[in-house]
């Protein structure tokens, strides 16, 4: 097995590598990452010199730089993560998540179809053993507003960001490919993850960062939005079970069913950092502050996940409350990893997105 994933530096990447490339010494496992500010290869150092493992610079944008490497590399499957992930980067810059989320992934679509068609016995027995998985989120569905609603794989697709827009757009072209082209298509759509190799941009690093370091905690609008929350080990231990047992052609939800309102997790991370760092109960939620609430800001994402739960027998490992302690744990044992990714660039992006909210 040639095992092409794209988007292994990443947070959510990086675990699934690490997962295939210990659980599974006979794949051969080909990371392909642009290295965006959000890809880090300091992510993968404990696996970096596998003899499965290659990593491959590259960007999926680059249609004839795919062309040429699945020319070289006969690869039978793909799990196709790398993506733009971030939706406050995706409302002042919607285009270049059109550019990696959409047009990259049907550039990733074509090069594959056009290798296993070349290579393959003719009609759609050139497809015979292969298999392309694309990994979406559940903010495709849109923002739930019914408390007893939950999103189902037959929940109509209803986007509201530009990131959630081009998330929708891919996922649709991978099923029309799967539909037009008989392409062996799986899907994947998934809740938040947390855990550790989190970019300190999305809530969960981004609280643990500042009440680490006497920050303000910013939080939109009222705190009021709810998301559900999975482990990032669960959810590559999901794409594992996706990958070798879902049907093709199906879709699979993944979700832990955990809902936390915003202002409720920023509360419970304050009261375990206190604990953590030996500060007095009650002084880091002294650093919450308000700020101007996210444009069309979903108000509930929930996932119902019994189809994967029932029909490919994959469960959720954890409890949050016990990822979560894992998941400081991890940050403040970490400091070199996020001294590193808070420099810089992203200092700049930071002081952009909330220095005048
Ligand atoms: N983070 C979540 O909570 C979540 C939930 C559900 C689904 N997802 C999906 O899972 C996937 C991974 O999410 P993540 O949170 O790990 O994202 P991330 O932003 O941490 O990582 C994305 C990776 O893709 C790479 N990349 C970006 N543009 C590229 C390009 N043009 N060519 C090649 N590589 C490129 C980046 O360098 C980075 O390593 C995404 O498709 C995302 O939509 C994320």
């Amino acid at each position: 097995m040639k095992l092409l994933i794209t988007g292994g530096a990443g947070f959510i990447g990086s675990h699934v590598v690490r997962l295939f490339v210990t659980k599974y010494p006979e794949y051969q496992i080909y990371n392909l990452d642009k290295l965006t500010y959000a890809g880090n290869l300091a992510n993968l150092s404990d696996i970096e010199n596998a003899p499965n493992y290659t990593f491959i610079k590259g960007d999926i944008t680059d249609a004839k730089f795919l062309e040429d490497m699945f020319a070289e590399i006969p690869f039978d499957g793909v799990i196709h993560l790398a993506a733009e992930s971030h939706v406050d980067r995706s409302i002042t810059d919607p285009m270049s998540f059109v550019m990696t989320n959409v047009v990259g992934t049907v550039n990733l679509l074509n090069a594959a179809k056009n290798s296993w068609q070349a290579n393959g016995a003719g009609g759609t027995s050139a497809f015979d053993g292969k298999r392309f998985y694309h990994v979406s989120t559940d903010e495709v569905y849109g923002s739930l507003h019914n408390p007893d609603e939950f999103f189902l794989e037959t929940t109509p697709y209803d986007p509201q960001s530009p990131y959630s827009a081009s998330k929708a757009a891919s996922d649709h072209f991978v099923r029309a490919y799967g539909n037009t082209y008989k392409m062996p298509v799986v899907l994947s759509n998934c809740s938040n993850n947390y855990g550790p190799n989190h970019f300190p941009e999305k809530l969960i690093p981004l609280m643990i960062h500042n009440i680490q370091t006497n920050k303000p905690l910013p939080v939109y609008g009222k705190g009021e939005n709810v998301r559900d929350w999975l482990f990032v080990v669960d959810h590559a231990r999901a794409i594992d079970t996706v990958f070798h047992k879902g049907v093709l052609g199906e879709t699979y939800n993944i979700g832990g069913f955990n809902e936390w309102k915003n202002i409720d997790i920023v509360h419970l991370l304050c009261a375990t950092m206190d604990r953590k760092l030996g500060r007095p109960e009650g002084t880091s939620a002294k650093l919450i502050t308000y700020v101007t609430d996210r444009a069309g800001h979903d108000l509930r994402y929930a996932i119902d996940a019994n189809k994967i739960m029932n029909e490919l027998g994959w469960q959720p490992s954890l409890q949050f409350e016990e990822g979560l302690e894992k998941t400081v744990d991890w940050f403040l044992a970490n400091q070199e990893w996020l001294d590193n990714v808070t420099s810089g660039a992203y200092q700049t992006y930071y002081q952009g997105m909330y220095a005048n909210r």
